[in-house]
């Protein structure tokens, strides 16, 4: 019998992918383990460009991006499988963000992240620009 050859990971820009594949990757991230099939399928819908890598079929990671296509970008739910981590594969999926075409006249991308090190290698910077956020759990809980 010949060795079984581990497929190369594969990149695609598909917004039609199952909701349950995504769920699996959310499931192992703190910010994302409670999320739920019904809001992943909306979301989904109503995400401007998502970025997936892919091992076969199986989705080993995915980025997505909020977007007016000219003035203003976010990039949220940058995930990498754990079991395919540190490989590039991340990299790869910011790196693909950044260069899409249909995101080309883009003048700032933004995120928020817990893993600054991460993005300041691809040459995000935390100095130009302060974030606040408002959260509705947060508030939900003081009335
Ligand atoms: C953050 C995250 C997306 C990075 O994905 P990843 O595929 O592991 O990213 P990369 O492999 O491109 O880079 C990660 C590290 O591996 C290193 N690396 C990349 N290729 C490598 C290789 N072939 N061998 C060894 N190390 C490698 C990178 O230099 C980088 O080092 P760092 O940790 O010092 O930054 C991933 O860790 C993840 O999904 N974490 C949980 C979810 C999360 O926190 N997401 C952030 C959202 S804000």
């Amino acid at each position: 019998m010949p060795p079984t050859l581990k497929p190369a990971v594969t990149f695609s820009e598909k917004k039609e992918l199952e909701a349950s594949q995504l769920l699996r990757l959310f499931h192992q991230a703190p910010w994302a383990k409670d999320r739920t099939l019904d809001d992943a399928k909306d979301m989904l819908r109503h995400t401007d460009v998502a970025l997936c890598a892919w091992d076969g079929d199986q989705l080993v990671g995915f980025g997505r991006v909020l977007t007016d296509f000219v003035y203003r970008a976010t990039i949220w739910d940058v995930i990498v499988d754990k079991a395919y981590q540190k490989q590039g594969i991340g990299t790869e999926i910011v790196q693909r963000i950044l260069a899409h075409p249909r995101l080309k006249k883009v003048e700032l991308f933004w995120l928020c992240t817990r893993r600054p090190g991460f993005y300041e290698k691809l040459g995000f910077s935390s100095k130009e620009q302060t974030g606040m956020v408002w959260s509705r759990s947060k508030h939900s809980r003081l009335e």
